[in-house]
């Protein structure tokens, strides 16, 4: 097992890339079981969801390359087994991604249930009540999903509760059954237009891409395609904060600052100087303590749950008093115990962290929980004084490709260590 050590205390300062999103190309990647031919994935970025993802799709009887130029070759067309293990499920919850695609194409699928993880319950009971709608018979038994239909036929679904990967898998399931699919209450993150796009490359017939009312057309078969993902913002947000933290100044490059606009300003709340152009984003702190910022998460455009941990650390050592409001998951909030180790005053109410900052946190032995729980121990490690010690770095490597490396690139004192 590995871990990462890091001296907390440099300001990070220089350029760093967006990695193409881990969100985004998920759902790209279980969409190729739709199509009649095979898919090219180019900006896919290198992580262990990523290869999690081509492993299921491998044991359903799919092949792929990792071609030269990074880009990934996925045949996806004839699959010979409809079962997602749950071996691979429980590692990665997105597998039930699978569930809609398979059904489409093929008329049946199996489909271990998620189960729990450290961030929440999260059911799936707003997937499967969609595909009924579909036409779907679904039959949940010993831990897994039976779904079967001759014929799925379009409807008009309405989401009594905003799901990004439940909206995702009616969108893939809906462009190939027969006739016209309304979504209401959508979800509207940048990740699942990016999806619909790459599904309209495909042949697909998506309207109303990135409001909360998405229109899919059935049509008879989709083809192979050659899609480039868009950057991942959850990174990009990341990294910004660790600047942030540190009293730096960084310019992430290849990025869509227009997806980012609730954390951005966020960060100007702290009193970051924000420059933007196109495609790339400029964070300078001029060397000053942040100002603590009050946040409430919520489905997009609002600020994303998936920066709830990294916020709470850079609150943590801000000036002032701050709450934050955790709207979208109810246990998300394994790093605070850890943060309070190292100095931090939190205090935790229902779903809402209080927080007064203090000047400084001290460097600690801690153990990563879940994966942006982690990035929130990096950054706190990255601004802390001495040694901190991260443990169960794998939750890291799920979203976050070679973090250490482009840490490191911005002046970062950090190791990967064997156990
Ligand atoms: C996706 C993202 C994840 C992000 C989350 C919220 C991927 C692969 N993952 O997760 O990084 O944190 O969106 O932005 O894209 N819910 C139900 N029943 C369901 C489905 C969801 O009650 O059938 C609830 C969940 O428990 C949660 C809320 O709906 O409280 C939103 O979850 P959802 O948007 O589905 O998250 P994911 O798609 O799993």
């Amino acid at each position: 097992m590995y871990k990462l050590v890091i001296q907390g205390g440099t300001p990070l300062r220089g350029n760093v890339k967006a990695s193409g999103s881990k969100n985004s190309s998920l759902p790209i990647l279980f969409s190729s079981i739709l199509a009649d031919s095979p898919i090219t994935l180019q900006n896919a970025p290198q992580l262990s969801d990523i290869s999690t993802t081509l492993k299921l799709l491998m044991s359903m009887g799919a092949e792929f390359i990792l071609e030269s130029d990074s880009s990934l070759y996925v045949d996806a067309s004839k699959l010979d087994n409809l079962v997602a293990d749950y071996n691979l499920v429980k590692t990665m919850r997105a597998a039930i991604l699978a569930l809609g695609p398979m059904l489409a194409k093929y008329g049946k699928a199996k489909v271990s249930l998620p189960g729990g993880c450290a961030i929440g319950t999260r059911p799936v009971d707003l997937h499967l009540k969609a595909l009924k709608e579909l036409g779907a018979t679904i039959e949940v038994k010993n831990g897994y999903i039976y779904a079967e239909a001759e014929n799925l036929v379009g409807a008009d679904i309405y989401f009594d509760q905003i799901s990004v990967t439940a909206t995702e898998n009616v969108i893939m399931a809906a462009t190939l059954a027969q006739g016209t699919t309304t979504i209401n209450n959508a979800a509207q993150e940048p990740e699942v237009s990016d999806l619909s796009h790459c599904l309209n490359k495909m042949g697909a017939k998506i309207s109303g891409i990135g409001t909360s009312v998405i229109v899919i057309e059935g049509v008879k078969k989709l083809n192979g395609v050659q899609y480039s993902v868009c950057s991942d913002r959850i990174e990009v947000a990341t990294y910004l904060v660790a600047a942030a933290i540190t009293g730096g100044s960084i310019t992430v490059k290849g990025t869509n600052p227009k997806a980012m606009r609730s954390v951005l300003g966020k960060l100007i709340e702290t009193g970051a100087d924000i420059k933007t152009d196109s495609q790339s984003i400029t964070l300078n702190m001029n060397g000053k303590r942040a100002k603590a910022v009050n946040i409430k998460t919520g489905t997009y455009p609002n600020f994303p749950t998936d920066m709830q941990a990294q916020f709470t650390a850079l609150n943590a050592i801000a000036e002032g008093h701050s709450s934050i409001t955790e709207n979208i998951f109810e246990n998300r909030f394994m790093h605070i115990p850890e943060l309070m180790r190292m100095g931090a005053n939190l205090t935790l109410e229902g779903n809402t962290v209080f927080c007064k900052g203090v000047k400084s946190l001290t460097g600690a032995h801690l153990i990563a929980t879940d994966l942006r729980a982690s990035a929130s121990l990096v950054l706190a490690g990255l601004a802390a004084k001495g040694t901190t010690t991260i443990e169960r770095v794998y939750h890291l490597d799920r979203g976050y490709e070679t973090i250490e490396e482009k840490l490191k690139l911005l002046g970062a004192n950090i190791e990967r260590v064997q156990d």
